[in-house]
């Protein structure tokens, strides 16, 4: 018989989340892990980014990572908002970073503060200010004085202000752990000796900041001490060679939870399942204390913050997603996980690894100390379910799965096996801009040589044209032509990411590159008319480049136009850097002093705005923008991002259809929407959606362990805040098919499966189920195990 040890746990559950500090920590570390005032630590952390939500969604965001079982909450630091210009600086409302640290201190979590100051995360430019790019003489990230002052001052100055505010641990603030750089390995083999004297140079400033606490250098084998060399990765525990010395301990820094997504792109799904395997082997093979999930909320992409070619929505697979709802199963299974493995923290750090073989990629790994301590991880690594006997109970193991028995007695978790219901989100129209009298609009002029201030002899590179200040850089060129009706073919190579041609002022065609590569060719028949023509090119960044060696001398713009065989790259070129709705500010303040125009219809290079009142509610809402092309939309004047649904996926979908609209943004009437489209999107679909939870499902079976804080197995559903269970689409007790995504019933089945659940579910906003066959009235078909399936909907 296959059974799940015995049925009684004597287990206390120990939440999640450090303790509180008052005093002051004294945070060191050894080859074991993190010590704590003396205590050894597995802590979880989860990486949320203070600048990519609102202030006001920062309480529930650490709330509910608490309450998911983190004892510490990640961030970067972000350079380029924090000093937009040299010895500027601005710590307000989504850049208050001090303030985020307090309120995770407050909530008891601890603080991981990477500081970098170059960061990459896929935000612009890796997080370097872009004035950077202008010091006289500067190499990024490397032996190179002028960079190197502009780090330390930076890093000083963040130092510094945690001192201030007594945000390290060692004065009774929450910040464990500082890191310094970010991936260097990379690119450190670009820069020679160079390279290896800059790791050694930031290693010595960092712990010259006397900050107490340890500094770590993820992906830096070669870390020096005492800073630690820490792994980002999917799988750490097989892909990593561990720390760099028998006295650091393992740190697993980025635990992807999905994977950064540019446009163009399908979202890496990464299983919770998968997740939670490499997790537990990390901790139990590496000896690993510290697991950061990058990320634990992703959030938002604001304005024009993402690298080149990212999408405005951030790691919105996380187990917290874009709008800081909890994803289902994948914030309950690792819940539960963290759960398990705290159980075992004291036979982790403090007992001795025996590993019994069971079979062919079946191991115990049992971990016990002299004082009694005792944890068992059953391990299936292999592609096959397994059946094993250890001490002399028989284990059923799924593929690819560890089972957790705390105690060494009773399973408390199998990493494979899913007991947390799956929820789906559901977004629903609330508000519509369907009616043309709705919109006003403003179009571009597409500039003539003329009207053009800068000119150039060649074509100049688009970055340091621009100064990031705008995605947007016009090149125009005046062109004379002799005979009437000629046929040209008008060939442009630029290392932008997308082009418009226009001559006479009339589109012509548009190209656009990927994020994996790195130029791309623009190509078009063109005709032009006797006498004088205009040739204008509209090139365009989807964000700055965020990594590499050099990122100072990238490149970006055209570099090379040709008509038919004529070279025309260093001709005379006007340039306008920006457009004139930028340049008026007409998504913001400016919006009243131009003139708008009632819309007509979809045209390309136009500046379209509506008004309108906030939904009643408090679910988060999102713009649903799958009609337009590109462009991107500000509300009363804020961005919320860039948005790109034309560039569709392998799979024919926009890469994201709707653009987070935070509740803190609006008023509650007379919202002013403005959106820049590029190409022929059609307003009159694009809608305001809530976005909410509308269908729960759960699946468990007599084989799933029971949870840690009960002793029969159950299902436990639960609706979000503000609706209840309104229907049972499907439930059966038995043997039913499948699972949540498609199901039916089997040759097993409860009569009164449906009045059963009904009975317990129906207008409550939460119930559980007790799965066991006296429940429903019997057993339909002794000796067969027993599973319950109950889809429902949340209204
Ligand atoms: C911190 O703890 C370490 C051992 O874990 C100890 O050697 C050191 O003296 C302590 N430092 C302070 C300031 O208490
Ligand atoms: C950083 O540089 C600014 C001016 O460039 C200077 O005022 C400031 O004192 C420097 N800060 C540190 C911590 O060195
Ligand atoms: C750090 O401590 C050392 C030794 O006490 C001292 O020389 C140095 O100035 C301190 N640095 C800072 C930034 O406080
Ligand atoms: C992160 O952890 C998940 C499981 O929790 C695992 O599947 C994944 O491979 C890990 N990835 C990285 C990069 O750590
Ligand atoms: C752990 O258990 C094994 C056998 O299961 C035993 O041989 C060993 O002595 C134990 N270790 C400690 C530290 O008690
Ligand atoms: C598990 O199997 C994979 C190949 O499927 C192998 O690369 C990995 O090293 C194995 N891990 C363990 C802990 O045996
Ligand atoms: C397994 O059973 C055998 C025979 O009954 C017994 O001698 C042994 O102590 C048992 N082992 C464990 C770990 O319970
Ligand atoms: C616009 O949407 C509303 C619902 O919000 C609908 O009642 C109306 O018929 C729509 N109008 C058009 C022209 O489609
Ligand atoms: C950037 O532009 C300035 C003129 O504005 C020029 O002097 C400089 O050489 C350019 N730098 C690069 C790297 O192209
Ligand atoms: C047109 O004629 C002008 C003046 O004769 C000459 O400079 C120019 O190159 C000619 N253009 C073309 C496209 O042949
Ligand atoms: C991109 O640039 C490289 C190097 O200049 C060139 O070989 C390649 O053909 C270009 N690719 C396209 C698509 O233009
Ligand atoms: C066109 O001119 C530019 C700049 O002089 C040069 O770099 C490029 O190689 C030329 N292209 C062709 C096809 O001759």
């Amino acid at each position: 018989m296959v059974w799940f040890g015995c049925c009684i746990v004597l287990l206390v559950v120990v939440g999640g989340g450090g303790t509180v500090v008052v005093n002051g920590a004294n945070v060191t570390y050894d080859g074991r892990s993190l010590i704590i005032n003396g205590q050894r630590q597995i802590l979880f952390s989860g990486s949320i980014h203070y600048p990519r939500s609102t202030p006001d969604m920062w309480p529930s965001l650490i709330a509910k990572a608490k309450q998911g079982g983190l004892d510490v909450i990640q961030t970067y630091v972000f350079w380029n908002l924090h000093e937009p210009q040299p010895g500027q600086y601005d710590f307000n409302g989504r850049n208050d970073i001090v303030s985020f640290i307090k309120q995770v201190h407050e909530q008891g979590l601890y603080v991981s503060l990477r500081i970098g100051p170059f960061i990459e995360a896929e935000w612009n430019y890796g997080g370097l200010p872009f004035w950077l790019h202008d010091v006289r003489g500067i190499i990024f990230r490397t032996n190179n004085q002028p960079f190197k002052r502009h780090m330390q001052n930076f890093t000083t100055k963040i130092v510094d202000m945690m001192k201030a505010e007594k945000l390290f641990a060692s004065q009774g603030g929450p910040i464990i752990l500082s890191q310094i750089e970010n991936e260097y390995t990379s690119i450190e083999g670009a820069f020679h000796e160079d390279g290896q004297r800059y790791v050694k140079w930031a290693t010595q400033m960092a712990v010259g900041q006397n900050t107490s606490e340890p500094w770590i250098m993820c992906k830096q084998d070669d870390a020096p001490d005492p800073v630690i060399n820490t792994c980002n990765g999917m799988r750490c525990e097989e892909t990593w060679k561990g720390p760099n010395s028998p006295n650091k301990p393992s740190l697993w820094t980025e635990n992807w939870t999905s994977f950064l997504q540019a446009y163009g792109e399908n979202a890496l799904v990464r299983k919770p399942q998968d997740l939670a395997f490499h997790t537990t082997l990390f901790i139990i093979k590496m000896k690993g204390s510290f697991v950061n999930y990058y990320m634990y909320h992703g959030g938002t992409n604001f304005g024009r913050t993402s690298a080149s070619y990212i999408v405005t929505a951030y790691y919105d697979l996380a187990p917290l997603d874009e709008y800081g709802i909890i994803r289902q199963p994948k914030y309950g299974h690792l819940r539960d996980m963290h759960a398990a493995i705290k159980l075992c923290s004291q036979a982790l750090l403090y007992g001795q690894l025996t590993i019994e073989p069971l079979d062919q990629n079946q191991d115990a790994y049992v971990y016990n100390t002299s004082s009694g301590e005792c944890a068992v991880f059953l391990v299936n690594n292999g592609s096959r379910e397994g059946v094993v006997v250890f001490w002399n109970t028989t284990y059923n193991l799924p593929s690819k799965s560890i089972s957790i028995l705390p105690g060494c007695k009773t399973v408390a978790f199998n990493t494979a096996m899913v007991s947390t219901q799956v929820s789906t989100r559901s977004m629903q129209p609330i508000l519509r801009f369907n009616s043309t009298q709705q919109w006003e609009e403003f179009r571009e002029v597409v500039p003539e040589f003329e009207q053009t201030s800068l000119t150039s002899n060649g074509l100049l590179e688009q970055m340091n044209t621009t100064k990031d200040t705008s995605d947007y850089l016009w090149y125009t060129i005046r062109m004379q032509e002799n005979s009437s009706g000629a046929e040209y073919m008008l060939r442009a190579n630029t290392r932008g990411h997308v082009l418009h041609a226009y001559v006479n002022g009339v589109l012509v065609g548009s190209a656009h590159g990927n994020r994996k590569v790195s130029n791309f060719t623009f190509e078009s028949t063109i005709s032009l008319s006797t006498g004088s023509n205009n040739i204008s090119f509209l090139s365009i960044m989807v964000g700055l480049p965020d990594s590499g060696a050099y990122m100072e001398s990238k490149r970006a713009g055209l570099y090379e136009v040709l008509i038919q065989d004529v070279n025309i790259t260093s001709y005379s070129w006007g340039y306008q850097v920006g457009l004139l709705g930028e340049k008026l500010s007409v998504y913001d303040k400016g919006s009243s002093n131009i003139s708008w125009s009632q819309y007509s219809s979809p045209h390309t290079l136009t500046w379209y705005k509506t008004v309108f009142d906030s939904p009643k509610g408090e679910e988060p809402i999102a713009l649903n923008l799958g009609s337009m092309g590109k462009g991107e939309a500000w509300i009363n004047g804020q961005s919320i991002g860039r948005y790109w649904v034309s560039f569709k996926t392998s799979t024919g979908f926009p890469s994201q259809t709707w653009y987070n609209v935070p509740r803190s943004f609006l008023k509650p009437t007379g919202n002013l929407l403005v959106l820049f489209e590029e190409e022929y999107g059609n307003l009159l679909n694009i809608s305001l959606d809530t976005v909410s939870i509308n269908k729960v499902c759960g699946h468990v079976s007599d084989s799933h362990p029971p949870p840690l804080n009960s002793l029969e197995p159950r299902l436990h559903l639960w609706c979000p805040h503000e609706r209840n269970i309104s229907k049972i689409i499907f439930a059966s007790h038995g043997n039913p098919l499948g699972n949540c995504e498609s199901y039916s019933i089997g040759n097993c089945h409860s009569a009164n499966s449906q009045n059963m659940v009904e009975k317990a579910c129906l207008g409550r906003r939460e119930c559980l189920i007790s799965h066991t066959t006296e429940n429903f009235g019997g057993d339909p078909c002794p000796g067969t195990l027993k599973t319950l399936l109950v889809d429902a909907k949340c209204e």
